[in-house]
């Protein structure tokens, strides 16, 4: 019987983990992490994560061939694949700091391998890493090693959040990376055998190391850059009058252009499409590739740009003042069907609201009163690292409310923000919420689900997204 271990039991090792087990139930699959209180959530009822799906998977296969341990030299000793699926943050000290990656998890789980391994292993690389990582990794091993042979491969994760199921039961493709060498060929062979348990071959590409490597960097920066590409159309149609949605599918109808990832949006958040680009220009800036860093670059500035332009436009629309203003935050997850908050553009727009002195009541379905003060109360990068380095008990601020209802969020509120786009807030009686607000109303909609027209009918002065702005946002122009 193999024998898998993966190291890191996060978003992407817990799910990831928990489809090998399920379609593949002659292995046995451990999955280990250094905190206790998320193995014992694993264990529990209440999963670590939400996550459309999960929950029924793991109940399948737990404790039959799916553990969730903390004892993880133990099952890292008994592995023959090993993943590594641990946290590769920004770094925020030193050499690259706010740019490359900070690979100090990556390297401790690594030592401990060499530390405890008795037996041959392949290590898989499954954290999105910089270019050339197997290669340091493999050093670590090797040096270290007591006559013990490792190969590392490199098998990024594509999956999106809120569809990770659903990504991991029918992929676009898997893709593994390894050493040109036949001990290389044999350890992919080996991956591409657990996968083929219910991905078609045709579906498992094969490369060398670095080319898997870099094509993960290369596929958040091009599907991150797609919604920037769009995100600063909104601005180009909101000052002419163009509708970015009849944009977007008339641009999406060419089928070299495609239609998905179109969405103009108050900007992309996740943990990782802004991580992995930064570390990519910190790539091309080591090897002197100036031009190519700051063409990716530009992709976080107009990221940026457009989560400003939102919190410009609000402040703007309500006579250049929100100071003393109660505004309701509709959505604080980073996108829907997700409670994670990393990278959220929310915590941007709160933060900018904060700045001019709004009172905001949040509502979010997933996201506790605990994570959104975290949020709003943590520095920038800091999100990323164990919960230990993040401050314990952060100052409730007094201009934040959190409550469980989208109706008491908007009572007697100036403005109504969309920055979530959670199917339940396309049905809410914005009639109900229009009579309990204070007017004017606005409504300020993040993430363009909403009917603008209905919303002009019931009274609402709205602003969405790049569409023809409402008399009233033009004349208040002063927007950056
Ligand atoms: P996460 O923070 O949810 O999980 C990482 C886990 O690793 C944490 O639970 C942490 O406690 C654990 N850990 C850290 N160091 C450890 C060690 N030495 N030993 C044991 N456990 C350790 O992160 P994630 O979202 O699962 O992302 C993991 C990696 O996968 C990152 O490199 C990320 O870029 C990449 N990735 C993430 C996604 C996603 O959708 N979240 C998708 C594709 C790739
Ligand atoms: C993204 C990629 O889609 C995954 O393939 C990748 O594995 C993952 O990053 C990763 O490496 O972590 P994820 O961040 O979970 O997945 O979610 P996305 O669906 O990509 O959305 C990212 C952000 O872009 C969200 O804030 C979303 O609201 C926003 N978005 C997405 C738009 O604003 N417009 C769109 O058209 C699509």
């Amino acid at each position: 019987m193999v024998k898998i271990c993966c190291i890191g039991a996060g978003y992407v090792g817990g799910p990831t983990m928990a489809v090998i087990a399920l379609k593949c139930p002659k292995i046995e699959v451990a999955v280990v992490d250094i905190s206790v209180s998320r193995i014992a959530a694993w264990n529990g009822d209440q999963l670590p994560i939400y996550e459309p799906g999960l929950e029924d998977v793991v109940k399948q296969c737990r404790r039959r061939n799916l553990f969730f341990s903390t004892d993880i030299e133990k099952h890292v000793a008994e592995a023959d694949i090993v993943f590594v699926s641990v946290n590769t943050p920004t770094k925020t000290q030193g050499l690259g700091a706010g740019k490359a990656a900070d690979l100090t998890y990556w390297e401790s789980a690594a030592r401990m391998i060499a530390d405890v391994s008795k037996s041959n292993k392949i290590v898989v690389e499954k954290s999105t890493v910089p270019v050339k990582t197997a290669e340091a990794i493999e050093k670590i091993l090797t040096h270290n090693s007591r006559e013990i042979k490792y190969q590392i491969l490199s098998n990024p994760e594509f999956l999106a959040e809120g569809t990770a199921i659903q990504d991991l039961f029918n992929p676009d493709r898997v893709l593994i990376g390894g050493r040109e060498t036949p001990e290389g060929q044999k350890a992919i062979q080996a991956l591409k055998d657990v996968y083929a348990h219910w991905v078609p071959e045709d579906r498992i590409i094969t490369t060398n190391l670095w080319s898997a490597e870099l094509s993960k960097l290369a596929a958040n920066a091009f599907l991150a850059q797609r919604i920037s590409s769009v995100n600063a159309m909104s601005a180009l149609c909101e000052a002419t009058g163009a509708d970015v949605t009849q944009v977007s599918h008339a641009i999406g109808k060419d089928t070299r252009i495609g239609p998905r990832f179109l969405n103009s949006s108050v900007g992309f958040g996740g943990s990782c499409f802004q991580k992995d680009i930064l570390n990519l220009v910190y790539i091309c800036e080591c090897n002197g590739l100036t031009e190519v860093a700051n063409y990716w670059k530009q992709v976080i500035k107009v990221n940026d740009y457009q989560k400003n332009r939102f919190v410009n436009r609000i402040v703007s629309s309500m006579f250049n003042t929100v100071s003393g203003k109660k505004i309701a935050i509709l959505g604080f997850a980073f996108k829907k069907d997700t409670g994670d908050t990393r990278e959220t553009p929310a915590i941007d727009v709160c933060k900018g609201l904060l700045g001019d002195k709004a009172k905001l009541s949040i509502y979010d379905p997933q996201v506790t009163e605990d994570q959104i003060q975290r949020d709003l109360s943590m520095k920038k990068f800091d999100w990323d690292h164990p919960i230990h380095l993040q401050p314990m008990s952060p100052p409730a601020s007094k201009q934040v409310n959190v409550v469980w209802d989208a109706y008491q969020a908007a009572k007697d509120a100036h403005g109504v923000c969309i920055l979530t786009e959670w199917d339940e807030f396309k049905t809410l009686d914005y009639q109900k919420i229009f009579d309990n607000m204070r007017k004017p109303a606005y409504i300020f909609d993040g993430r363009n689900i909403l009917d603008v027209a209905k919303l002009r009918e019931i009274g609402f002065i709205v602003y969405s997204i790049g569409k023809p702005l409402d008399p009233w946002h033009k004349d208040t122009l002063a927007v950056a």
